[in-house]
């Protein structure tokens, strides 16, 4: 008899626990088509599709918030009204949250209205796009995005984040007084985040991480911006990059290849960095380049070894700099434990100016 109580007891408490959560409890599904429509669908619904949507000037499409195993459908175009703000345009955050982009979705940030040639520099103020803060095993898989006003996905302050399959095409603001700044994933605070068949074109870094540990990209395609960037790491509330691998990636049209830049008299670390079958093609500025001497996003020439940048492998990173383009260029004041091997960046000129060169590596 007492045994068949507990046994009962802990049915029934098992059913509670079946019962209790409120995502349970919540309408399957639910498709967003306006705006005003949305904050319900956040509370009520554990599938929330967005359609087509326009999203009011000033405000942000908010999927904050979300109820853990919440899943996101963009199933047709968002666009968003014109209005100069800090944005962001997009923001999503929660635990478990998969955010998916149906064949045909579009999210179109319509750029070419605030896009002056200025960036986040001056000029008009530009929304930042998409805010993941706090995306915690979370997934973002098979967005297109277009147009970006200025920079495209922040992520901060997560972790375990896998986002797949995402296009970011401003290749429309590679005109005068066009897109600037238009940076394609910024990496701050965050931990286990993986980028993997990303298609960017755009106008500066395809990937700027500032800081973080086990940061994986891979499978990319980087275009017409500033290269695949570790920096400028120092200077920051966060300055350290710890465990980073970059890897079957081709950049072309760009500035710079593979870069790792930290900051002038500041203070941090970058440790355990890989770049591995990087292909690169038709890259104006350097190739490969290594420095510890930025200041206000200049280089000053003069580096410094507050933020000491070790471990770091570079394997078949190959291809072409264009006749002005530097090949390689390292500026070093404290840089250790470096593995370079099928290094080979051809086309362009050999640095004059490399100083601390680290063994292992060459310039
Ligand atoms: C995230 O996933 C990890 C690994 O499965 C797990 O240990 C952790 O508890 C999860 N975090 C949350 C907030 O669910
Ligand atoms: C990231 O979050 C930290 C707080 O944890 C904040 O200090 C920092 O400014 C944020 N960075 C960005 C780029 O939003
Ligand atoms: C090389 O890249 C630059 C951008 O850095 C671009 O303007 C130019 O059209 C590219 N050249 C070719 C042949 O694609
Ligand atoms: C050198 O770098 C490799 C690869 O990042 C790392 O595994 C190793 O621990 C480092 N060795 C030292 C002595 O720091």
């Amino acid at each position: 008899m007492r045994f068949t109580t507990a046994i009962l007891v802990a049915v029934l408490e098992f059913t509670a626990v079946l019962a209790a959560p409120t995502d349970l409890e919540k309408r399957a599904s639910c498709t967003v088509t306006s705006y005003s429509a949305l904050s319900a669908a956040k509370s009520s619904c554990s599938t929330i599709t967005i359609g087509n949507l326009a999203v009011p000037a000033g405000k942000t499409l908010d999927l904050t918030g979300l109820s853990s195993g919440t899943k996101v459908i963009f199933s047709g175009e968002v666009t968003f009204g014109y209005e100069e703000w800090e944005g962001p345009l997009v923001s999503v955050s929660g635990t478990k949250i998969t955010v998916t982009g149906t064949s045909g979705n579009l999210l179109n940030g319509g750029g070419a209205s605030w896009w002056d040639g200025k960036g986040s520099n001056g000029g008009k103020t530009k929304p930042k796009f998409f805010a993941a803060h706090k995306m915690i095993n979370s997934s973002i898989t098979g967005l297109k995005i277009k147009n970006t006003p200025v920079q495209c996905f922040s992520i901060n302050n997560s972790q375990n984040l896998d986002i797949e399959s995402v296009t970011i095409d401003n290749r429309a603001g590679d005109v005068t007084n066009g897109g600037h700044n238009t940076d394609a994933f910024d990496i701050g605070s965050s931990t286990g985040i993986t980028i993997n068949k990303a298609t960017v074109y755009n106008q500066d870094d395809c990937l700027a991480i500032n800081s973080g540990s086990d940061i994986v990209f891979s499978n990319g395609y980087c275009s017409g911006g500033h290269g695949l960037s570790i920096g400028s790491v120092g200077g920051r509330s966060d300055n350290v990059v710890k465990g980073v691998t970059i890897s079957d990636t081709t950049v072309v049209n760009s500035q710079n290849g593979a870069r790792i830049k930290t900051v002038y008299g500041a203070t941090g670390s970058v440790s355990d960095i890989t770049y591995s079958g990087i292909t690169l093609q038709n890259i104006s500025q350097y190739g490969i380049v290594i420095e510890q001497d930025y200041q206000n996003g200049s280089p000053t020439g003069t580096p410094t070894k507050g933020v000491p940048i070790s471990g770091v492998t570079m394997k078949n990173v190959k291809g072409t700099v264009t006749s002005s383009g530097t090949e390689v260029y390292i500026l070093c004041a404290s840089c250790s434990n470096f593995t370079w091997s099928g290094v080979s960046v051809t086309g362009g000129k050999k640095s004059s100016k490399c100083k601390g060169i680290p063994s292992g590596a060459s310039c």
